[in-house]
């Protein structure tokens, strides 16, 4: 028996620091690692199938494998929702949770991304592409589609890749064979599933010879009633031979990319697009659409033979985040004896953090429960708020209390219950101590209560009165007493207890919180504020903001900024709509709901440096991605580390922008907001997104992109991507197949190194894995002078069947200790 496990690759760089070094001394700093998604070769080369990205004919009527990947999920996930969730579309089902429905989107945007993502990854294997009569091979591909992908279940990116190759394969049938010339724009539904119908035989010829080749070749086609599709030269298939003259010969896919296209039979067959000098059946370019996007749905969703038949609702909910707000309760039940200073602190900081960005929004928690225990119970009390900044200045005003009782435990239980009381059903609840339940025989009662109401309880538990217990109690005995309450409490409610140190309370928190009540903020922009500037800033808010947030740090009191409207109103927080808060970490947070629509400005009143942060709720969210040209146009996206100096473009897939909004200009910022150049922007409406590009050169400086434009209401906006780009000089390009590896067999991973800077430079070039499959060398240094490169390999061999693999390499700059 063989068994497979996966391999997963990442490139890890350490940046070229010494070069940033001169004008950036700040820079510097031993933690500047970034993670990277590996890089196979990027000497890029040809298209094929659909196009995979961007339009290379000019036609903005042509259809992509992003257009038709979208359209396909979108209808599935609508069938999906109508024969499941008994709403009649998207839009009723998500019913106006913006939030909600983008994220939905965000998965279709990955998968699509996938799709195009396979034309270059399997550029050399000619079945992917249903190319040189391969298609027996494509269907069988297919086919094994659902096994791979229940293998991979456990990690949804890696299972969406996954369903990117099966989808290529699956949408590219229709561009390249001749089933549409045959059927029209219907689906074979046999593809990849059941039975193939006959293909063409390696000696039998299947096309006219066309001397114009460059151009349409309608009714080429001389088989009938099986299946052929084109060859395509450096695509992993070479043509047949033909003596020149023949009338015949095997078909070409064609296309200025495919040289086997001036072979005979020469011109071709495929409809990428709508250029007949791109496409010699141009004319067939929508039904080829079509097929693809129903083919695609099916494939997903098809009653019976589906991918959801296959992984079943609960998966594919989570694959395309199908889910719809529920009205939750945030609910915290706090011990605030004199301990728990550090922790009700924390809780004080994520709480306003959290409620100040999404108070007045769709992801704004349905309401708030705060239940305070201690000992004497008499000493507990419980409060339920609607209003987030209710809540937010309760939370401000949170004390701890010294008790007159000196031993550890509280009353636990009776905060528990107090909170449950006054929560919604299927509400969350997280209980924050460091100590026993004195009244821990009412469990029972404590587990009866939070079940009526499915209400999971979760403890946070820091260590420090236990610990002041143990010495005087004996160590063992009470911790596992003190655990045993919260630990028999979450397990019977589906909660969890996590045990952590006071510094790490906020992480915690993040992580438990931000996945029940997500916030997805936006950035509207960031920057150093330094003392040599004016002391007034323009901001640009749109209108589709339902809560924007400043955060300024570098302030001592609320009152050193203020805000001021278009009309010169100083904002005064008296309206119930919104608040302004100095925290106790030394930050002001000016939280405001559904701000009218133009610049406000941010007046300093009080001298210093600042670091401000402005974020929002908002509905125009965007998507982001560096590219990289092929040799023939094609835009693939960058993998590993872009190189300073190369030409990139940014592609930008920004959605609900509405009919009328605009982009105008894309800006690479610096990591204090300078402006580091500015670029115009091209613009395509897609029938989900709209794209705006621009091209750039790589800086030698970290950078981010921020996008200007107009709302639909004609309202400038602003968006800045939180991801930071990095440049690099040393290109780490791997070579290995992401394909499955045989258990118990060695798989080389090939990689070469090549120094793109000015001098000469020792690196180190290191790979690592989460399950020990290196064999032999996993260190190897090279001195390359400028432009100079090497190659090498590493070996994996997987040892236990059936695990993904996550193999890291990383480059690494020799010198950089000596500028530290
Ligand atoms: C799906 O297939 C089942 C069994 O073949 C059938 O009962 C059901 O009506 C079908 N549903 C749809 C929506 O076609
Ligand atoms: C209980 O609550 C959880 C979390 O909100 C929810 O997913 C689940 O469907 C609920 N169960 C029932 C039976 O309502
Ligand atoms: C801010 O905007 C106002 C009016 O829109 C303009 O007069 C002023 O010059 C701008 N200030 C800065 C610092 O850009
Ligand atoms: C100025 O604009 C703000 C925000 O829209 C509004 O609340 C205020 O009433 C306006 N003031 C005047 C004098 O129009
Ligand atoms: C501003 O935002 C960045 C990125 O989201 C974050 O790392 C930083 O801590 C924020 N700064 C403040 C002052 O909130
Ligand atoms: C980047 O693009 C510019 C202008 O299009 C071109 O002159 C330059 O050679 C390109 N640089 C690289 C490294 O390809
Ligand atoms: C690495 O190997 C490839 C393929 O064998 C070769 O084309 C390339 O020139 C080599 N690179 C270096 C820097 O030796």
């Amino acid at each position: 028996m063989i068994t497979k496990s996966i391999l997963r690759y990442y490139v890890l760089c350490v940046y070229n620091l010494k070069k940033l070094k001169r004008s950036y001394d700040f820079y510097i700093s031993m933690n500047t690692v970034s993670i990277l998604m590996l890089t196979f070769s990027i000497c890029f080369e040809l298209s094929d199938g659909f196009f995979a990205r961007t339009i290379r004919d000019g036609n903005g009527m042509t259809k992509t494998h992003l257009d038709i990947t979208a359209a396909g999920t979108i209808k599935s996930i609508d069938k999906y929702i109508k024969s499941n969730k008994g709403f009649g579309s998207i839009d009723d089902f998500f019913s106006g949770d913006t939030n909600r429905k983008d994220t939905m989107m965000k998965k279709v945007f990955a998968l699509r991304k996938a799709v195009a993502d396979t034309q270059e990854n399997k550029k050399d294997i000619a079945y992917i592409h249903c190319h040189a009569d391969q298609i027996d091979l494509a269907h069988n591909f297919v086919k094994s589609c659902k096994q791979k992908l229940i293998a991979r279940k456990n990690d949804l990116d890696e299972f969406i890749t996954q369903l990117g190759e099966c989808l290529y394969t699956i949408q590219s049938f229709y561009s390249n064979t001749n089933w549409v010339e045959m059927y029209g724009g219907k689906v074979y539904e046999e593809f990849g599933i059941s039975t193939l119908m006959d293909v063409a035989a390696l000696e039998e010829d299947t096309c006219l010879d066309n001397a114009d080749y460059n151009s349409e070749c309608k009714n080429n086609i001389i088989v009938n009633g099986k299946l052929t599709s084109g060859y395509h030269h450096r695509r992993g298939n070479t043509k047949p031979a033909k003596a020149i003259g023949s009338s015949t010969g095997k078909c070409s896919h064609g296309g200025p990319d495919d040289d086997s296209r001036k072979l005979v039979a020469r011109c071709g067959i495929n409809k990428d697009s709508l250029t007949p000098e791109w496409s010699p059946h141009s004319h067939l370019h929508d039904q080829a659409y079509s097929a693809a996007v129903q083919a695609t749905e099916n494939f997903l969703v098809a009653n019976g033979t589906g991918v959801l038949k296959t992984i079943g609702s609960k998966l594919f909910e989570a694959i395309f985040h199908v889910e719809r707000r529920k009205d939750m309760t945030l609910a915290m039940a706090i011990d605030y004896t004199s301990s728990m200073a550090d922790d009700i602190d924390a809780v004080k900081q994520y709480v306003i953090k959290m409620l100040t960005n999404t108070v007045g929004s769709s992801n704004e928690p349905a309401d708030y429960v705060l239940s305070l225990f201690h000992d004497p119970v008499t000493w507990n009390v419980a409060f339920r708020y609607t209003d987030g900044y209710a809540m937010i200045n309760k939370v401000q005003t949170l004390e701890t209390e010294i008790g007159n009782n000196r031993d550890c435990p509280e009353f636990a239980a009776a905060g528990i219950l107090a909170a449950i009381a006054l929560m919604r059903d299927d509400s969350p609840l997280l209980v924050f101590t460091d100590a026993d339940s004195k009244d821990a025989d009412r469990r029972q009662e404590v587990i009866d209560a939070a079940n009526a109401k499915n209400i999971s309880v979760s403890s946070l538990i820091t260590s420090q009165c236990t610990r002041r217990k143990r010495s005087a109690l004996g160590r063992s005995e009470r911790s596992v007493s003190s655990l045993s309450f919260f630990q028999q409490i979450a397990k019977a409610t589906g909660g969890n207890v996590h045990e952590t140190d006071k510094e790490n309370i906020g992480n915690v928190l993040e992580t438990i919180i931000g996945e029940i009540f997500p916030s997805s903020e936006i950035i509207i922009d960031s920057f150093d504020w330094s003392v040599t500037e004016t002391n007034d800033k323009n901001i640009t808010v749109d209108g589709t903001i339902a809560v924007l947030k400043i955060s300024v740090t570098g302030s001592s009191a609320q009152t050193d900024v203020d805000l001021y409207y278009a009309n010169g109103t100083l904002e005064t927080y008296t309206s119930g709509k919104s608040t302004r808060i100095y925290t106790s970490s030394g930050e002001t947070i000016i939280s405001i709901q559904h701000p009218p629509g133009s610049v406000v400005k941010l007046k300093r009143n009080v001298i210093n440096e600042w670091k401000v942060n402005i974020t929002a709720q908002s509905s125009i969210k965007i998507d982001s991605e560096l590219l990289e040209k092929s040799d023939t146009g094609e835009m693939v996206s960058l993998k590993g580390s872009p190189i300073s100096d190369n030409n990139y473009t940014v592609e930008l897939s920004v959605y609900n922008l509405g009919p009328s909004g605009t982009c105008h200009k894309i800006k690479l910022t610096g990591i204090a907001g300078n402006v580091i150049s500015s670029h115009e922007t091209s613009q395509l409406r897609r029938d989900v997104d709209t794209l705006c590009a621009a091209d750039f050169k790589m800086p030698k400086v970290k950078f981010q992109v921020k996008l200007y434009g107009k709302d639909d209401s004609g309202i400038s906006f602003t968006r800045k991507l939180s991801e930071f780009h990095k440049p690099t000089s040393v290109e780490l390009t791997v070579k290995a197949s992401t394909d499955d590896v045989v258990l118990g067999k060695e798989r080389l991973i090939g990689y070469e190194v090549l120094n793109r800077g000015t001098v000469t430079e020792t690196y180190q070039v290191s790979i690592s894995d989460d399950h020990s499959f290196v064999k032999g060398t996993t260190t190897v240094q090279y001195t390359l002078r400028a432009g100079d490169g090497d190659n090498g390999t590493f070996a994996v061999k997987p040892t236990t069947p059936s695990v993904i693999l996550y193999v890291l390499l990383a480059v690494s700059l020799q010198q950089l200790l000596c500028y530290i």
